[in-house]
């Protein structure tokens, strides 16, 4: 017996919270009945529909793609951008991308249908760290650098510590290029973090998420994860240590 929302996120419904949410609403049946009750178990047999239609296990699939900017990591834009999801469209399951990137943030960002897999993959709780490499407009002296490291006040609470490097910096034209990894996901976060001391972002790229890379890949490109890749993921989010 799984807990409801946990099979909900696995079928590809939407991820665990939003799964939840659906059931608060009442719009979750199981063998024909309304459940709203968040604990509720079912089991393999039994029939469970969500907003009337009755939900398949479809097989879960993973995949990593290189982003470019301009680009919008939501399955639907009602402007008409061009969308993440544009970048599949031979894949057949419902897949959806795990966190988000800014519509000019490049890098790697991993799509599934797996809602668990999201979860785990972007809950602060579970320490997955993403590192992203910044060009700033102005020089971040060493305790401006230190003061990101140590966690800074944004508008939505103090950030968690971070690992910062300073990569490369240009006295001239005033710029520099950070290294910054962090395990937050919360919007813009390394935008504000970087405003905060004064060195607004002028190029974003998300260079490594845990152990991924976009090595082999050019912008606009994605493959497939590895059987292994999606198990060391699990892993290190449940363990917090690959292997
Ligand atoms: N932080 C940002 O500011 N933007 C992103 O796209 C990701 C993290």
């Amino acid at each position: 017996m799984e807990r409801l929302q946990k099979v909900m996120a696995q079928a590809g419904i939407a991820s665990r919270r939003k799964s939840e949410a659906l059931i608060l609403e009442g719009k979750v049946k199981v063998n024909g009945i309304v459940v709203t009750e968040l604990g509720t178990r079912v089991a393999p047999s039994d029939k469970i529909e969500v907003e009337g239609v009755e939900i398949v296990k479809e097989a879960h699939v993973y995949y990593l793609l290189y982003k470019p900017r301009g680009v919008i990591s939501t399955a639907n834009d009602d402007k008409g951008r061009k969308t993440v999801i544009d970048f599949f469209p031979h894949t057949e399951e419902r897949i959806y991308p795990v966190g988000r990137l800014d519509y000019e943030t490049s890098g790697i960002i991993i799509l599934t249908n797996d809602g668990e897999f999201s979860y785990l993959m972007t809950h602060p709780k579970f320490g997955i760290k993403k590192k992203y490499v910044a060009k700033v407009k102005g020089v971040p002296e060493r305790e401006d650098l230190r003061r990101l490291a140590r966690g800074i006040e944004l508008e939505d609470g103090w950030t968690a510590p971070a690992e910062v490097k300073m990569r490369s910096f240009d006295k001239k034209t005033r710029t520099a290029i950070v290294e910054i990894t962090i395990h937050e996901g919360r919007n813009r976060q390394v935008r504000r973090m970087f405003d905060a001391i004064g060195c607004p972002v002028d190029r974003l790229k998300r260079e490594e998420f845990a152990m991924l890379t976009t090595r082999g890949l050019n912008a606009g490109e994605a493959r497939e994860l590895t059987i292994h890749e999606v198990k060391q993921l699990r892993v290190l989010a449940e363990t917090g240590k690959i292997g």
